[in-house]
């Protein structure tokens, strides 16, 4: 087996990374984060007083859900304002402020933008289902006939039969991918394209430093394709590019593009289209990995992983606000997710599992802990999803991903100190099942314990900041005699991080070759302590049960 693959990524030395190259993420849903005014919904001057904590984690780039306007039928991704702020959220005052104040922490901050459909109540819709003839009719979709693009899956196959629906009002069907009240925008239309561009536009100039597109392979429309990846969709994305490349610097664009790993390749084009994709095929990839206790599912992806042109990078996450969704590996793999990970049919979701993090792992922390370890050492970005660095629960009573929404938990106090309102009025119960309950999870408590879950993330990300092998340099999977450790080294120059990693819940011994560099001293980098200088052999490391090293090779 040919053990040399590589995530290949911008290795010109004379060249430094761009600002984007290795950002840690945090995803923030608003409405769930701090509430500043006592009305049980999260907003803007909340999330801005608790920048300082964004910081302290060590994060340096926050990702926005959707702040629109919106009647909050799929939690802002239904838009029908895409200029203005929600007003359960505050207004474009104080997501100004926020800006400012995310920026002067040296945090940057990126928003969603959905480009593929608008809300139902977005106004070009209302005059569009009037009919033929009237305001921005050709905005959207329609056929006298649900049977056009019939090769088209169906994404929320829970709750969509199709992905037509009936207009009463114009006697038409729309398109939509998603719920039918998020009808597609018909990019076909120059109109709409340049009404796309535009507010990507109003969004830069007020300060934004990037998007993360969402729903990006679906925005065109052709008979006899799966209607995604489509090269007229490709070619509009590059169009975004070109209108973000206009800053100074230039802003940066990350796709949702839930693909294989042969389809995420034109994402990025010639390095003309997206700087960054969140790596999909990956994330399930590690979940399996370590329940079968085999690095072989992560090699399979890594060895399928494109190279990237020059400037661009993966973005790594275990969670996000969705399901955990399985929409693009085998089916065996999948049943296997759904045995392992989803044994209770409420945990389903469309092709996913809607569980946080933790639940998911059984509470399980050295599982979490290298999973994070994972994520921070391969290339690239790494995502964070708020609350997984308290080890918030989910709460599966919650239609939809509701569950995986809940307010984050800052204290012990009224409502885990998200919101002075009565209990009753906050947008969505806090955690408080036994084993999850904020009492126990939350900032606070977590903070004045050295060896809680958030001061170990805290100063493995500071870690993973200091170490410049960290960034943008090139990855290289390493023979070990044992499958259960998956070994790698970054590499730039001559200098190097070996990187192990024990899938197996034992304590498991492995054999790295690592005799290209003989005469180095492995040096721990979380704690320093030195082991003895690489011989001729294969090194022997003992590597306890679910426990990850990260070495620099020292020349001394
Ligand atoms: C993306 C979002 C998801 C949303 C969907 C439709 O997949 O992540 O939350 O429901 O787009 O906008």
């Amino acid at each position: 087996m040919d053990l040399q693959p590589l995530i290949s990524v911008r290795t010109n030395p004379a060249v430094k990374p761009p600002w984007y190259a290795d950002l840690v993420i945090y995803e923030v849903y608003v409405r769930a984060f701090r509430d500043s005014n006592g009305d049980g919904i999260g907003d803007l001057p909340g999330l801005a007083d608790r920048i300082g904590y964004i910081r302290d984690l060590g994060i340096t780039a926050i990702w926005l859900l959707p702040i629109f306007p919106s009647p909050l039928r799929d939690d802002g991704y239904d838009i029908s304002d895409f200029r203005d702020v929600h007003p359960d959220l505050g207004t474009l005052d104080d997501f100004r402020k926020l800006l400012d104040r995310a920026h002067a922490a040296g945090i940057r901050v990126i928003t969603d933008l959905v480009v593929n459909h608008t809300s139902d109540q977005h106004p070009w819709f209302r005059s569009a289902r009037n009919g033929p003839g009237h305001p921005f009719h050709d905005y959207y979709v329609w056929s006298p006939t649900p049977d056009r693009f019939a090769g088209t899956r169906i994404i929320f196959s829970d709750t969509e039969r199709s992905n037509w629906t009936w207009e009463p009002q114009c006697r038409l069907h729309y398109w939509h991918r998603f719920y039918a009240h998020q009808p597609d925008l018909n990019y076909d239309n120059p109109e709409v394209r340049r009404e796309m561009l535009e507010i990507v536009r109003f969004w830069l100039d007020l300060g934004v430093d990037g998007f993360r597109v969402d729903a990006a392979p679906y925005l065109f429309e052709r008979e006899g394709t799966t209607c995604e990846n489509l090269p007229e969709t490709h070619a509009f994305l590059k169009e975004i590019r070109k209108v973000a490349d206009t800053y100074s610097p230039p802003r940066v664009l990350l796709a949702e593009a839930n693909q294989p790993p042969a389809h995420l390749a034109p994402y990025f084009g010639s390095g003309d289209e997206f700087h960054l994709a969140f790596h999909f095929p990956l994330m399930p990839a590690m979940f399996l990995a370590i329940h079968r206790e085999d690095s072989k599912p992560l090699l399979e992806v890594l060895q399928a992983t494109p190279s990237l042109p020059d400037g661009c990078q993966w973005a790594m996450f275990l969670r996000n606000h969705d399901e955990l969704t399985l929409e693009s590996i085998a089916e065996a793999d999948r049943a296997y997710m759904f045995d392992t990970y989803a044994g209770a049919k409420e945990m389903r979701l469309n092709l996913g599992i809607r569980r946080r993090l933790w639940p998911l792992m059984q509470g399980g922390r050295r599982q979490i802990e290298l999973l994070y370890g994972l994520i921070l050492s391969l290339p690239g970005c790494a995502l964070l999803y708020y609350g997984d660095e308290i080890g918030m629960g989910d709460d599966l009573r919650l239609g939809d991903r509701n569950g995986v929404r809940t307010p984050m938990q800052w204290s012990t106090g009224l409502n885990a100190g998200f919101s002075e309102a009565a209990p009753e009025r906050l947008y969505a119960p806090v955690i408080s099942d036994p084993e999850y309950h904020y009492a126990g999870r939350n900032v606070d408590s977590h903070e004045r314990t050295p060896t809680s879950f958030l001061n170990w993330l805290r100063r493995m990300i500071k870690v993973h900041r200091a170490d410049p092998l960290f960034r943008g340099s090139k990855m290289r999977v390493l023979y070990t005699d044992n499958p259960k450790v998956f070994a790698f080294v970054r590499e730039r120059e001559g200098q190097a991080v070996l990187c192990l990693n024990n899938l197996s819940r034992y304590i498991q011994p492995a054999r790295v070759d690592l005799h290209e560099w003989r005469g180095r001293v492995p040096v721990d980098l979380i704690g320093g302590a030195a082991l003895p200088s690489v011989g001729n052999d294969p090194v022997l490391f003992t590597i306890a049960p679910h426990y990850f090293y990260w070495f620099r090779l020292e020349q001394r």
